[in-house]
Parts: C-alpha cells; sequence; structure tokens
C-alpha cells in the first residue's frame, strides 16, 4: 500500500493503477499463478508510482497517454512472468544486497567475442582465463544481429532478439549467462537504445512506407528542420558523414543519424518507442544479462536550438527505464556511457538513473599525467567530481574499445593558469607520437574546423611498449611496462569497479592490419582492437617475458583488492603529497586504510617522512604491492613510475 504521496502524481497513479490492475490481470489471467501474480502487484505498488511520475513528464498529458501507459505494463507484467526462477531468485539476493558492485571483489573485462574466442562456445573454454585473473565483471561488445559489413562494431543492431549466427545463439548466450554466474561472474552487455540499424524490421517497415514505423524514427521531407537543428549539434563522426542527417533516396527522407548513416536515431518522444525498447530492454534481462551498458545516453532526446545532449528528457527516459527494471527485472544493474564534460557525466549517476559510470575524466587525466610525468592535473581536478550519489560507483578503464577523447572542463585548466585548447592540442601530438614522444597511437576524427581531435591505441602502444619493443631498448621497455601497471594499479584501487580491456594485460600492441578488413577500413578504433593473441597469452606463463611482467601484475592488482576491504565502495580522500610527480589517495572502509601513491616521473621521486607523518603513517609500513616492509626515518623513495599501496 502506498501512503505517501511522494510525487505530485501520486494520487493519480494510485487512481489508475487501481483502474488498470483488473484488467491487466485478465488479460494474463491464463498463464500465470496467483501467488506469481501478487509477487507481481507488490512490486508495482511499490515503484509504479514513481514510472508513472516519469512517464508524465515525459509523454502527459496528450489523449492517449493512459492507453501508452496500460501498453507499457503489459509488457512489464509479460516480461516479468517470461522471467526464469533463478533470475527471479537472483532478483531476490540482489534486492537484499542492492550494492553488490560496490565489493572489492569486482574486477571487470571487457571484450569481443569474434576477437577474443570466436564465438560464445569458444567464451565457455575461456572461462578458467578469466577467473585466473579474478574477474567478475564480463561486458561482451555487441553480439546482436546487425548489417553485413560496417556495422560500427555491432553497434548497429538490426534484431535485438537475435544473435549474429557467427556468434551463436540466443540459447547459446542464456547458457553462458547461467554458467557465468555458476563462475561467481556478471554478463554485461549493451543496451543500443538510441538507434537501430537501418536493416531493423522497424526501419524497413518505415523505409516500405509504413507510418507507424515512420514515427519511430526521427524523418524530414526537407532540409528545413535539419538546418535548423544543425546549427546547434556537433557532428559526432566528422570523417565519415558530416553533419547529423541522411538522405535517404527511394523515401525521400532526411533521417536522423547521429553516428553513422546506417543508425538511425529513434524518436523517443513517441511512447510507442519507449514502450518497444522496453520490452527490448527487459528480453536482455531476462536472457540473464546482469548489466547493461546504457550506451549513448547522451544523445536520447533532441530539441531545437540545443546541442540535443544531456536534455532532460534523456535523465527522465534513462530513469523511467529504470524503474520498469526495478518491477520487471530487479537484479538489472545500469552502467552509463555518457563521454560528455565532466560536469554532465554525473548527472547521469544516481540510484534512480544509473547505478555506474564509465569515469572518462580519470581516464582523460591519467593520461595527461602519463605525458607530462606531472600529477598536477589529476590532483586538481579529479577530487572535485570524484564522490558519486550513495549506492553508486565508477567504472574505472584506462581505455576501452572507443577513442580517448580529451573532455576535460576547461575552467579547470584556466585555474592552474593552462590553456585548454593549446594542451589537448599537445596531448594528441603527444599521443600519435610526434617528437620524441614514446606513444604510438593515431589521430581520429580531427575536425580542422574546431580544431579537435581524438586519439586511438592500445593501452601498451600508447605507454611506449610498442616502440620499446621495436627499438630493442630494453630500459624503455622497462618503463613501458611500469607505465602500463601504474595506469592499472590505480584504476584498481581508486574506488569503483576496474574495467580490463582483455588483451591489455600481456600487452598487445597496436593492430595495423585492421585496414585490410573491408568492414573495419576507415574506422580507425580498430587499431586498437586487435585479436587476442592467444600464442602470447601462453608467455605468461613463462616469467622471463614481458607478458609474464605484465600479467603477473595485474594479478597482483586484483589479489590485493580482492584481500582488502580497504578497497570496497568508493571513500575516497585524495592527499597533498608534497610533491607534484606523485599522486596520493587514502581507501579506507571497516578500519582498515590504504595510501596509495604513484610517481608519474621516470626519476625517482621522495616524499619526506614529515609528510607522511602529517598523513597519519606510521614509521613503519608496508608496500603491499612491492610486498616489502618499509622504514621511513628521513623519506620515502618511490621508484621511476612506481605505483606503491602502503599500510
Ligand atoms: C557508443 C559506442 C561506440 C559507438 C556509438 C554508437 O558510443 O561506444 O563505439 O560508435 O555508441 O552506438
Ligand atoms: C563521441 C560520443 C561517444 C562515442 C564516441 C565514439 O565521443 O560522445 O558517445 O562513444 O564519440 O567515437
Amino acid at each position: 500500500m502506498i501512503t505517501s504521496e511522494a510525487t505530485p502524481t501520486a494520487r493519480e497513479s494510485r487512481l489508475t493503477l487501481a483502474r488498470l490492475l483488473p484488467r491487466l490481470h485478465k488479460a494474463f489471467s491464463e498463464e500465470v499463478e496467483t501467488a506469481e501474480w501478487q509477487a507481481f502487484e507488490a512490486r508495482l505498488d511499490d515503484h509504479f508510482p514513481v514510472l508513472f511520475d516519469l512517464l508524465w513528464r515525459i509523454y502527459g498529458p496528450s489523449y492517449d497517454f493512459f492507453f501508452h501507459v496500460e501498453r507499457i505494463l503489459q509488457t512489464a507484467a509479460q516480461s516479468w512472468l517470461d522471467r526464469d526462477a533463478d533470475l527471479k531468485s537472483l532478483d531476490a539476493i540482489r534486492e537484499g544486497h542492492p550494492h553488490w558492485y560496490q565489493s572489492n571483489r569486482v574486477v571487470g573485462a571487457m571484450a569481443y567475442v569474434d576477437l577474443f574466442s570466436g564465438d560464445l562456445a569458444g567464451l565457455r573454454d575461456k572461462i578458467g582465463y578469466l577467473n585466473e585473473l579474478g574477474v567478475t565483471y564480463l561486458h561482451l561488445m555487441p553480439i546482436f544481429k546487425s548489417p553485413a559489413g560496417d556495422d560500427d562494431g555491432g553497434y548497429a543492431i538490426s534484431s535485438y532478439r537475435e544473435l549474429d549466427p557467427a556468434i551463436g545463439t540466443m540459447e547459446d548466450l542464456r547458457e553462458l549467462s547461467s554458467e557465468l554466474r555458476q563462475h561467481g561472474m556478471s554478463l554485461v552487455l549493451d543496451f543500443v537504445f538510441n538507434h537501430t540499424s537501418d536493416e531493423h524490421e522497424w526501419a524497413e517497415k518505415a523505409i516500405k512506407g509504413d507510418e507507424e514505423f515512420r514515427k519511430y524514427y526521427r524523418m524530414y521531407p526537407n532540409r528545413t528542420e535539419p538546418d535548423q537543428y544543425e546549427k546547434t549539434l556537433r557532428p559526432i563522426f566528422p570523417d565519415a558523414h558530416p553533419g547529423s542527417f541522411t538522405y535517404r533516396t527511394g523515401i525521400g527522407q532526411w533521417i536522423w543519424t547521429t553516428f553513422n548513416n546506417f543508425q538511425w536515431d529513434l524518436n523517443y518522444a513517441n511512447p510507442d518507442v519507449f514502450n518497444a525498447m522496453a520490452g527490448e530492454m527487459l528480453f536482455l534481462a531476462n536472457a540473464g544479462v546482469e548489466m547493461v551498458r546504457m550506451d549513448a545516453v547522451p544523445f536520447l532526446w533532441k530539441e531545437k536550438g540545443t546541442s540535443c545532449e544531456n536534455l532532460e528528457k534523456a535523465h527522465l527516459l534513462i530513469q523511467a527505464f529504470n524503474s520498469l527494471a526495478r518491477i520487471a527485472a530487479p537484479a538489472l544493474v545500469f552502467k552509463s556511457e555518457a563521454i560528455v564534460a565532466p560536469d554532465e557525466i554525473k548527472k547521469y549517476v544516481s540510484e534512480e538513473e544509473c547505478h555506474l559510470s564509465y569515469n572518462p575524466p580519470l581516464m582523460v587525466q591519467l593520461w595527461n599525467s602519463i605525458a607530462t610525468r606531472d600529477a598536477t592535473i589529476l590532483s586538481h581536478c579529479l577530487p572535485k567530481r570524484f564522490q558519486l550519489p550513495h549506492g553508486c560507483s565508477w567504472v574505472n578503464y584506462i581505455r576501452c574499445h572507443d577513442d580517448i577523447g580529451w573532455g576535460f572542463e576547461d575552467r579547470d585548466f584556466w585555474e592552474i593558469n593552462v590553456n585548454p585548447q593549446d594542451h589537448r592540442w599537445f596531448l594528441n601530438r603527444f599521443f600519435s607520437g610526434e617528437g620524441d614522444s614514446f606513444a604510438r597511437g593515431k589521430m581520429f576524427q580531427h575536425n580542422p574546423q574546431t580544431g579537435d581531435a581524438r586519439i586511438c591505441g592500445t593501452a601498451a602502444s600508447l605507454c611506449g611498449l610498442e616502440k620499446a619493443l621495436f627499438e630493442q631498448d630494453e630500459q624503455q621497455t622497462e618503463m613501458a611496462i611500469r607505465r602500463i601497471l601504474l595506469l592499472h594499479g590505480i584504476i584498481f584501487t581508486i574506488g569503483g569497479i576496474p574495467l580490463i580491456y582483455l588483451g591489455d594485460e600481456i600487452g598487445q600492441t597496436n593492430d595495423y592490419d585492421y585496414p585490410s578488413d573491408p568492414e573495419k577500413d576507415g574506422d580507425d578504433r580498430w587499431m586498437h582492437r586487435p585479436a587476442l593473441d592467444w600464442d602470447k597469452a601462453e608467455l605468461r606463463k613463462d616469467p622471463e617475458t614481458v607478458e609474464a611482467r605484465i600479467f603477473s601484475g595485474f594479478l597482483k592488482f586484483s589479489q590485493i583488492r580482492k584481500n582488502n576491504h580497504a578497497f570496497q565502495e568508493c571513500h575516497t580522500e585524495f592527499v597533498d603529497t608534497g610533491n607534484h610527480h606523485v599522486f596520493g589517495y587514502f581507501r579506507s572502509y571497516g578500519g582498515q586504510s590504504i595510501l596509495c601513491l604513484a610517481n608519474f616521473s621516470e626519476q625517482h621521486q621522495d616524499l619526506p617522512a614529515t609528510r607522511l607523518r602529517q598523513l597519519g603513517m606510521r614509521k613503519t609500513f608496508t608496500d603491499i604491492v612491492a610486498g616489502k616492509s618499509i622504514v621511513a626515518t628521513q623519506k620515502l623513495t618511490l621508484e621511476p613510475l612506481q605505483f606503491a599501496a602502503l599500510m
């Protein structure tokens, strides 16, 4: 029973539910047992007011509002009834421990199935490898049916209910998710809900002239409206196509395509689209997906005269999806992919919206410190926005399948007298290997009009391993390995879920062969998505090799994280180390406290013992990374590029 009128629409929501419930029950009465229906009603009692309020704010008042609400409830009821018993037990477990993803035992990894293991069957053979690394969160890149040829790495989805046949079947996916669960791993998949491919059934119907499905997309008969919108839009893939619209001959329409011209943006102003996509999301959840990566969230809602990014209704939509998940698939957790300005990123993170978020500010600040050998900007900017609302966490990564874009907040840079535009340009030049840089990356989507560019490259190549191995320079190889480990040491300990791009743990360098594949040619992001080289992975067993040194470093971080509850949750206290090359923070939880220090320079760096004592450290402590006990009478000396965790 709802007693409090928490939202302005609480009364309406109660009346609506009272009116709709009997009809809903009747519609499902043949397939449902009483107890199961009661469980569903209880869920609605708890969560419908929030959903109703959100839908009202997005779609009300319109003459058919209540009709849409009813349809959305039907979708929820159907999905709940289709949900397997073991997933419902998982729901119960997760509702009992809703913040399980904040555990220090959680370690994430991501991969393309075809490049990692060929297909889903092959992936089951690699569970041992993932276990070895301590992975408990596995993000598989899109595996659904998509157009032949360029499909933006699977981000152009033609069916949310059929897999790419080369990868496997839905049945394989269900089996995999349950096998992963038995091994303590949660399956993470993308919910690509801003757009479908132009070969999705809805798009095909729209092409054939079906008015109902034309309204699923944003289509314009001439350039008038596209021109008005484009005045304030930023092009995402200017190399692939300028602007955000694509003209489709045959139907004579300009179609909104934020990304590639075969990725049609869905029209969320149409409540049918919300309902249809809610069904697809819950279908994913019922296949055993425990977390959805909410793809391209900033772009969901469009309004003239705005950038059409991060608009209020984009947030409300995600919240509405979230409240539906609370009703029909409560174990489901959301992670936002908002690669936008730091202040905007945090707005997606709350228990009502996305529980988790990629942490691009950390990622770009880390690369900045790698290039400058200095932690000033990192120490200045990161603490400002690190704290998240209760129950939420960052997903910390140093790179993913996408390019690295220099998403700093300009004013942070002005505050320390650095010109942000010049600095971005310095980073682009540095990471694309200009001058005496150790990095071997490549500029991506350079826009000569704005001077913007982003960077492609694997972690190892950007850290100098590619160059050092090519030059057979042992000392530089050592430095490159240390850089890779330094960055990962931080993401494993700073607070939140560490996310490894599989292949980085054995130091895989750039793939320069991708242009020979016509599906990949023209999209330089494929340079940093090499197939996992299993021969190279075998070398992790020979301690003399570079692979073993990197892999064992990852393993160490994974173990340290799991063995120390200080790494639980996100309580991070940043400290001024008194040395601008050294970044530092305390992690504390349940009486345990660990000081993490990262030296970004290639020289030894000292921290005076007095500084350490001011920070509350005793004279003697242990570095749990090096496994050494240290007596700091006068000073603590950090090795070049050392990452230390002291307690
Ligand atoms: C996300 C993906 C990116 C893709 C885009 C369009 O940002 O990470 O790879 O190009 O969405 O779906
Ligand atoms: C832009 C988008 C981001 C996407 C990326 C793909 O940065 O904001 O969502 O992942 O482009 O390259």
